[in-house]
């Protein structure tokens, strides 16, 4: 068996297609052009990256961006200001924290600061807290992206084992809220989990994310099992992900490789989201 390799391109250019259009219905029916406002502090490459990357995907949908970025001597007071600001400001419909922050501000402060109807992420407890209770409307990107990918090849996850590799905030924790909401079951695994093969070998789905190359192999998959990549790693040899793709897709069924598969789609996906929360802010 040889596995179908799943584009994110593909799958992000017919949600940015939708977008196109929501953002043209937008602008005509409020004569508002739409502005997103992005924050990072400190000068983390593959921060700037993502970005500059989602910079370039808002130029093409027609959504205006102002990009923020701050030293980070910023003390947590005046980080927390500046977000009090763009809360506030009428022209701006979306706002993006760019992760990680430095250690001298709480990433709860900021996403309890944050007004969660600008929330472009998910990220803020209420909108957490809506993905955590199966209402689910600003749902964090990435986790969203791995959900777009799994109904794009038209797989039911009702009744599934799915095995995900990782329990941050961002991506482990809203995703298992996602599938269980699908009625799939989820296992989690994290640093501490003894023995993660014996539970990749049961899955059905492995979603890994730990930024770890090599971390899943051929020996950690079952056959015909579907496996999404979502860890970027930047290595000396170029971008890479957690799985190895020559191996592991010589048993399964589908698999997304790292660049090109769920990265595409995450920014496809954060485009969606802003598309609500201007909607929002125009009530
Ligand atoms: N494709 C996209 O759109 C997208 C979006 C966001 C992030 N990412 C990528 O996804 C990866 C994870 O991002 P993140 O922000 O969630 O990172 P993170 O907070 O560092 O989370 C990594 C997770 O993997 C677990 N882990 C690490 N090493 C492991 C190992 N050897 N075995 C089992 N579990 C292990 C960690 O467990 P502990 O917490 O117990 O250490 C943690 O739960 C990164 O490569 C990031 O670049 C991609």
């Amino acid at each position: 068996m040889t596995a179908e390799i799943i584009y994110g391109k593909e799958i992000a250019g017919r949600i940015k297609k939708s977008v196109v259009e929501d953002v043209k219905i937008f602008s005509d029916t409020t004569g508002i052009s739409p502005k997103i406002c992005t924050i990072m502090v400190g000068d983390d490459k593959p921060s700037k990256m993502y970005m500059n990357l989602r910079k370039k995907a808002c130029d093409l949908v027609g959504i205006d961006t102002e990009q923020i970025n701050i030293s980070s001597k910023i003390t947590e007071k005046e980080f927390l200001d500046i977000i009090k600001e763009k809360n506030q400001k009428k022209t701006i419909q979306g706002i993006l924290i760019q992760l990680p922050l430095p250690d001298n501000i709480s990433k709860t402060k900021v996403f309890e600061t944050l007004n969660p109807c600008k929330d472009v992420e998910g990220l803020t407890p209420y909108n957490m807290g809506k993905t955590l209770m199966g209402d689910e409307y600003l749902v964090p990107c990435t986790p969203l992206a791995v959900i777009k990918i799994l109904e794009d090849i038209h797989y039911n996850v009702k009744g599934k084992h799915v095995v995900i590799i990782n329990h941050s905030t961002i991506v482990g924790k809203p995703l298992t809220a996602l599938f269980l909401q699908r009625n799939a079951t989820v296992s989690i695994c994290h640093v501490f989990t003894k023995d993660i093969v014996s539970f990749t070998k049961q899955a059905d789905i492995i979603v890994t994310a730990a930024g770890i190359p090599g971390l899943i192999t051929d020996q950690h998959v079952k056959k015909g099992a579907i496996v999404i990549d979502v860890s970027i790693v930047k290595t000396d040899t170029g971008i890479t992900g957690d799985v190895d793709l020559e191996k592991v897709k010589e048993i399964c069924s589908y698999i997304t490789p790292v660049p090109g598969g769920v990265g595409p789609v995450t920014i496809a996906c954060a485009l969606e989201n802003m598309v609500k929360t201007m909607n929002i802010s125009s009530k």
